[in-house]
């Protein structure tokens, strides 16, 4: 299969995330589901619940993780695992905060 890099992508300001809350963004043809932590890190997620498609962007977070909206799966937004006693995982991009702008790194796998 052909890889492709899409590189860096500017999705937003830093400052118009909200805090523990999902945001949901296209990049390329994926939608990504990007959540500032209480923490203040910021990650991005595939959109889409590996058990049936939920959108993680609209589930409640808490910590490093979000609650699927649809069934509640428990999901790591930093290395994408489902939480037992569930399983799967979804996919997650890098992202990297440059003088107050977010930036999620695609690469086509
Ligand atoms: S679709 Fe996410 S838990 Fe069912």
């Amino acid at each position: 299969m052909e890889q492709r890099t899409v590189g860096k992508v500017l999705i937003g300001n830093y400052e118009d995330l909200p805090v523990s809350l999902g945001k949901a963004v296209v990049v390329d043809d994926k939608e990504l589901a990007v959540f500032r932590l209480s923490n203040g890190k910021v990650k991005a997620i595939e959109n889409k619940c590996p058990h049936r498609g939920g959108v993680l962007s609209e589930g409640m977070v808490s910590g490093e993780h979000v609650f699927c909206p649809l069934h509640d799966w428990k999901i790591n937004v930093s290395d994408g695992l489902v939480q037992a006693p569930d399983e799967g995982c979804v996919q997650t991009y890098k992202t990297t905060i440059e003088d107050n702008k977010v930036y999620v790194e695609i690469t086509d796998q």
